[in-house]
């Protein structure tokens, strides 16, 4: 399997603490099955990058080296999770935020006062720019539970949806769980992921589609999107077509 949403690299934001605690957390991975991840730490700043690649990049190479060292076989790549601040539209150099150097560009959406017109604007200049969005955890946005006119609406203009592993597997909301169910079982998730922040809370797993049928979804629909759907990315392919059923 190939997770694209962890924040594995220490030190960068609320994930992992230290070295030691993301040499953990890639331990996890390797032991449910994920060969490789896609660091995505919070980046909320995307129109002011700051110093934000070039410790992103080292941290990437730390965390390469002690895994070398600890014989522990997951591959990581670069990438971000980026959170569209006003200036997106003109934000630079957002090629480097994109997972695994590739064109697929993982989005989170500001959690309070959303709106669609605000969604739609996010999704198009990223679009409009040449990327490829991937919207992180959908099923946490009211939004969506609210509105599946808009999720349709976004899913026909190419936007991609990663849902978390965790809630499919029933821990979240009502709400949350139900709709991340119903968007995988409607094939409009291509994603799922661990979102892991951490060794002890929040890990980086992925439960195995025997843990995971409760929630609907086909064993083909399980493997689409914890290994197809991600190798694409880190190919930077197109993902090959499948036919959603819509909300
Ligand atoms: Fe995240």
């Amino acid at each position: 399997m190939v997770d694209i949403h962890t924040h594995i690299l220490p030190g960068m934001d609320d994930g992992a603490a230290s070295l030691r605690e993301a040499v953990r957390m890639a331990a996890d991975a390797v032991a449910c099955g994920i060969t490789a991840v896609a660091a995505t730490p919070h980046f909320f700043t995307p129109s002011d990058p700051g110093s934000f690649y070039r410790e992103r990049d080292a941290a990437v190479e730390a965390l390469r080296s002690a895994l070398r060292e600890a014989e522990i076989p997951l591959q990581v790549y670069p990438g971000a999770e980026v959170r569209p601040d006003e200036d997106f539209a003109y934000a630079p150099a957002l090629r480097a935020a994109a997972l695994g150097g590739s064109r697929y560009l993982l989005l989170e959406l500001p959690f309070r006062r959303l709106t669609a017109l605000q969604v739609m604007g996010i999704a198009d200049s990223a679009r409009e720019r040449g990327y490829r969005p991937v919207f992180a955890h959908p099923e946490r946005y009211t939004l969506f539970h609210r509105d599946t006119n808009i999720v349709n609406e976004l899913a026909d203009q190419g936007v991609y949806f990663q849902v978390t592993a965790q809630t499919l597997a029933g821990f979240g909301t009502k709400e949350e769980c139900r709709f991340a169910a119903a968007l995988c079982r409607a094939n409009m998730a291509q994603f799922l992921s661990s979102d892991g922040h951490g060794a002890r809370e929040r890990r980086l797993t992925i439960a195995s589609y025997e843990v995971l049928r409760q929630a609907g979804i086909s064993r083909k629909q399980y493997e689409f999107m914890t290994d197809t759907a991600p190798q694409c990315v880190l190919s930077d392919k197109s993902l090959p077509a499948r036919q959603a059923v819509f909300l």
